[in-house]
């Protein structure tokens, strides 16, 4: 199989954990004996040092004819006080739009062997395995106006859904429950705003059309207690833009660390873009500490959902498994015992058992 693969490292840690899914995609290739063909492009703070915009349209059309594209982090405190629109965040947020990518799907499931890597006490996360569906291209990320008034006394974002935006979200939570355990939880804040009351009745209508799957209704700030106390209760959560982005945060501690959380952000028809959960890490960039695993789980997702490479994806997943199980880690994950090691070595170790 032959495939073009946009590669976006973006800033900070990002291209050491794209170093890491190139090599493991080049072991991929050559133990399947299929073609990646990348194509490096500019995103974030790199391109805003380079091109003066966090998105050129040359990375926006070479993502268009790509076949899946690989996004590192982009962000850093170098562009930290940069007025709005000259913003690494601004790039990741064009490129989700530009791909219309309204559906980030977040899975959430600890390796046994790291159970003691969070400081969640182990009987509460055993068995924990929850995937969030997070609408990625609404809400208070986009609504307009969103601007301060001219003499700085007052500031507005806007929150704003239309039903189709909501309605395909929910589609996909429902449809992401069938083919998992069957249960749904939607989060939202119908309690206060109106956004959340349109969402909570489009699930209600929408329960008819899947009466296999449970569903239940969680108000947000409960469901953050929820997913660190009672994580197992959990199947797939389906929420807004902006709760999806917290509680995937707060989730990632349940596997150890946020470098552990991989994402696939996927449009209804068209390119997928797969990405860590986690940000540039500024305060371990360059150090060649960073865990890779979040961005090969990430590598993992794009061979199963944009190729259909199955056995592939699950191949990289085994190996990364393998490599926790024989005790290597890296130095965000809290471990007793084992081998702590650079994201080079874990890389390493993760292409050896490929090999295997
Ligand atoms: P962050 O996710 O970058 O880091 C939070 C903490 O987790 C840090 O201590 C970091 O060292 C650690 N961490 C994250 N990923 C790690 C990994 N793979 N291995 C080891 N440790 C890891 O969040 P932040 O510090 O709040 O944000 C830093 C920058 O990243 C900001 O500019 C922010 O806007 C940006 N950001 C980008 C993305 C993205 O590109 N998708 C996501 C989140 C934040
Ligand atoms: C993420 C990040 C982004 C988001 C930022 C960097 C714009 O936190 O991918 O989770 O909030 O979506
Ligand atoms: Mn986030």
């Amino acid at each position: 199989m032959q495939k073009k693969i946009v590669l976006l490292p973006g800033d900070g840690i990002g291209p050491e954990i794209m170093d890491a899914a190139v090599d493991i995609l080049e072991t991929i290739a050559k133990k399947f004996n299929h073609q990646f063909i990348f194509d490096y492009q500019l995103i974030g703070g790199a391109a805003i040092d380079q091109l003066n915009t966090p998105l050129p349209q040359q990375t926006i059309n070479s993502c268009e004819v790509a076949d899946a594209v690989l996004l590192g982090a982009v962000g850093g405190p170098k562009w930290d006080n940069n007025p709005s629109d000259l913003r690494p965040e601004r790039g990741l947020l064009g490129i989700r739009k530009a791909l219309d990518l309204y559906a980030n799907l977040r899975p959430v499931k600890g390796f046994k062997q790291l159970l003691s890597a969070s400081p969640l006490k182990e009987e509460i996360i055993q068995g924990s395995d929850l995937l969030i569906v997070r609408e990625l291209t609404g809400g208070l990320y986009f609504g307009q106006p969103s601007e301060r008034n001219a003499d700085q006394s007052a500031v507005i974002d806007t929150l704003a859904y239309t039903r189709k935006e909501m309605e395909r979200i929910i589609d996909k939570g429902f449809q992401s429950a069938q083919i998992r355990n069957k249960k749904l939880t939607s989060v939202d804040k119908a309690n206060v705003l109106e956004s959340s009351k349109l969402w909570r009745e489009i699930v209600e209508e929408k329960k008819q059309m899947y009466p296999d799957v449970e569903v239940e209704h969680v108000l947000v700030d409960a469901a953050a207690m929820k997913l660190i106390t009672n994580p197992s209760s959990f199947d797939v959560i389906v929420t807004e833009n902006m709760f999806g982005d917290i509680l995937s945060d707060e989730a990632s501690v349940l596997t150890g660390s946020l470098g552990m959380l991989p994402s696939a952000s996927l449009a209804e028809n068209g390119v997928g873009l797969y990405e860590p959960a986690h940000g540039s890490a500024p305060d371990i960039a360059g150090l060649g500490i960073a865990n890779p695993v979040a961005m090969l789980l990430s590598t993992a997702m794009m061979l199963r959902y944009s190729f259909a490479l199955e056995e592939e994806a699950t191949v990289i997943e085994k190996a990364i498994e393998a490599c926790i199980d024989k005790g290597y880690y890296t130095a965000d994950l809290a471990v007793k015992s084992g081998e702590k090691v650079s994201t080079k070595e874990m890389t390493q170790a993760i292409i050896a058992c490929i090999e295997e």
